[in-house]
């Protein structure tokens, strides 16, 4: 894709990446993703803040053929799907150096070889003037590496955030169209990579108020047009409050667990708990990440492999337990076949949620009466807690 300009001397550059499907090895992308960066020219001087994945080298030097004079390339971020082409840029203009924050420079040094030489560093409210053009860097640090700014164009209020408010999201459109559709990308992208940052981006959130945004250009998915949505947005999700929500993530091998999670679903919905399952056998973590960002309370169902519980369920609750989401309560419940010690190793799996654990129900085998009326009484006690919490 050619570049595309946002206002006068201010374009966008980068590569969408339309049939990526895993980030990290690790996040399915189901709509791709984008790495853009944004090349700013003054009367002066020009700028590229932030480059692109090393995959996309054809695409970012295209678009730079016409750009015979680069003096500085801002490393908002020292992760590679935005620092990836700084070597080839430095070989590309010689003159040109690098600028990123002081967490920025050993990182990428270590991680890129950039030399000692090409490195500028710039404090916290530094500014760079390019003639007309004034860069400000704002530290937004664990947003999500410790290194992390943001760059802030002031004559024309474009604050360029790099992976903060960002979406994975490949769209032909510069802006964001479709709120909906971008709310749904940025959530999952929220959930995966800024969640276990909360706490420190609710302070980044009230670093950035008093600048005055009128566009908001991140390093993944669309510019936003209209900042306010998913500053909102942030602030709702980064918040302390969890919404009346239960996410249910389980593995039923034989059956049992799986009608157990039927009678807990039914259960808290006749209560008017909100409740979503995720059988991990098909489940999108994506798709269970973004649950989790609201979600009061943590249901983990399990049955038993070797006396304790699914190796697919131990790995959702480590994930919920490096995710770090904002639930309040936890409850397990599952089935056995002889033995098993599933409830407890869940309870322990899970430490940095400091989550009130209300109860497990685990079955021997097929559910019988007792047990169902232990889930009728879980889910109440569920049910309890988010009234206590005026949720429900
Ligand atoms: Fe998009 Fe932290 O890199």
């Amino acid at each position: 894709m050619n570049a595309r300009k946002i206002v006068d001397g201010v374009y966008w550059m980068g590569a969408v990446d339309w049939h990526r499907r895993l980030f990290d090895s690790l996040i399915p992308l189901p709509d791709g993703t984008s790495y853009n960066a944004y090349l700013v020219q003054g009367q002066t001087h020009t700028a590229l803040i932030d480059t692109a994945d090393p995959t996309m080298q054809r695409e970012l030097l295209g678009q730079l053929e016409l750009v015979p004079r680069l003096d500085y390339v801002v490393a908002n971020h020292a992760e590679q799907d935005h620092s990836g082409l700084i070597p080839c840029l430095l070989a590309k203009y010689p003159s040109a150096m690098l600028v990123t924050s002081a967490k920025g420079k050993p990182l990428i040094m270590d991680h890129l070889g950039v030399p000692d030489s090409r490195i500028r560093i710039v404090n916290d409210g530094d500014t760079l003037a390019l003639g007309g053009k004034t860069l400000e860097f704002v530290y937004t640090p664990w947003v999500h590496w410790p290194e992390t700014m943001v760059t802030y164009l002031r004559e024309d209020h474009i604050l360029f955030s790099c992976d903060l408010f960002g979406s994975h999201l490949a769209a032909s459109n510069l802006y964001v169209t479709d709120e909906g559709r971008v709310y749904e990308a940025a959530k999952r992208y929220y959930a995966e990579i800024m969640m276990p940052f909360r706490a420190v981006i609710r302070k980044n959130l009230d670093k950035l108020e008093p600048f005055a945004i009128e566009r908001i250009a991140p390093s993944h998915g669309p510019v936003y047009g209209h900042p306010a949505f998913i500053i909102n947005a942030y602030r709702d999700w980064a918040s302390d409050t969890p919404k009346n929500e239960v996410v249910l993530p389980y593995i039923s091998m034989h059956g049992s667990t799986g009608i157990m999670v039927n009678r807990m679903v039914g259960a808290l919905a006749g209560k008017g708990v909100r409740v979503t399952p995720f059988n991990l056998e098909v489940t999108d973590i994506g798709k269970l990440a973004m649950s989790l960002v609201d979600a009061a309370t943590l249901v983990v169902g399990t049955p038993t492999v070797h006396v304790g519980a699914h190796p697919a369920v131990f790995y959702a609750a480590h994930l919920a337990n490096v995710l770090r989401p904002k639930l309040k309560f936890a409850a397990i419940i599952g089935s056995y076949g002889w033995s098993s010690k599933a409830a407890e190793q869940i309870a322990d799996l899970i430490p940095n949620l400091k989550v009130a654990v209300l109860g497990s129900v685990i079955a021997r085998g097929l559910p019988q009466p007792a047990d169902m009326a232990a889930l009728d009484a879980l889910a109440e006690t569920i049910a309890g807690k988010h009234r206590e919490l005026n949720l429900l």
